[in-house]
């Protein structure tokens, strides 16, 4: 069985997340492990995400896991791929620049798998510079982005541009890389 690590960050969509990873799951048969950002858990309860992945949930870069070692190499290890949905601006920016200073940001640089990111900001966000600079270097490192979607933002109440990706677009995404020897975006 495939392993998908999911990495959560600090946008209001991670509310949606333990319902995509029911999806994730039941569609492709992979067993998830998730970490969770601490400004994440306002958005989605450790607890909930345990329930929903089957997995013990990791927040903190010093926690430890069953077998003594840490989740950053030990979950980046057994990742075939690693997610990071919803990725704020702000682990955006970390990932460009190589930051590590908490678990998810210090997962992604120890990672040996594709890393996926799938934004989620308001829109005024997404089209600064700052981040628009850093999703063009976050692919110089080899890392992947999806497009962000249309939606309704909680921010404004009206649609716009910035939205998490949906299941739709996901789904067959993951399939391809955990599938395919190519790179599928
Ligand atoms: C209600 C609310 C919604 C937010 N939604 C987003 C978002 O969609 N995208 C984003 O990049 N930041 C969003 N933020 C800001 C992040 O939570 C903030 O930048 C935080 O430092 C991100 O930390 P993390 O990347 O470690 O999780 C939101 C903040 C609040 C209060």
């Amino acid at each position: 069985m495939k392993t998908i690590l999911i990495c959560i960050t600090g946008s209001v969509a991670a509310a949606s997340l333990p319902s995509y990873i029911m999806s994730i799951r039941r569609e492709l048969d992979v067993r998830v492990i998730v970490m969770l950002s601490k400004n994440a858990t306002k958005f989605v309860t450790p607890y909930s995400l345990k329930l929903y992945s089957g997995n013990e949930v990791y927040t903190d870069t010093y926690d430890s896991m069953p077998n003594g070692l840490v989740p950053h190499m030990q979950c980046t290890q057994d990742a075939d791929i690693i997610l990071v949905i919803p990725a704020t601006a702000n682990i955006i920016a970390k990932a460009a620049w190589g930051i590590c200073d908490d678990l998810i940001s210090t997962s992604i640089i120890a990672a040996t798998s594709p890393v996926l990111f799938v934004p989620s900001t308001n829109e005024r966000m997404w089209f600064s510079k700052p981040v628009q600079m850093n999703i063009q270097k976050i692919q110089d490192h080899g890392y992947f982005f999806v497009e962000p979607e249309r939606g309704v933002s909680i921010s404004t109440s009206s649609e716009s541009f910035g939205a998490m990706a949906s299941l739709k677009t996901i789904i067959p995404l993951l399939k391809k890389f955990l599938t395919d020897e190519t790179k599928p975006v």
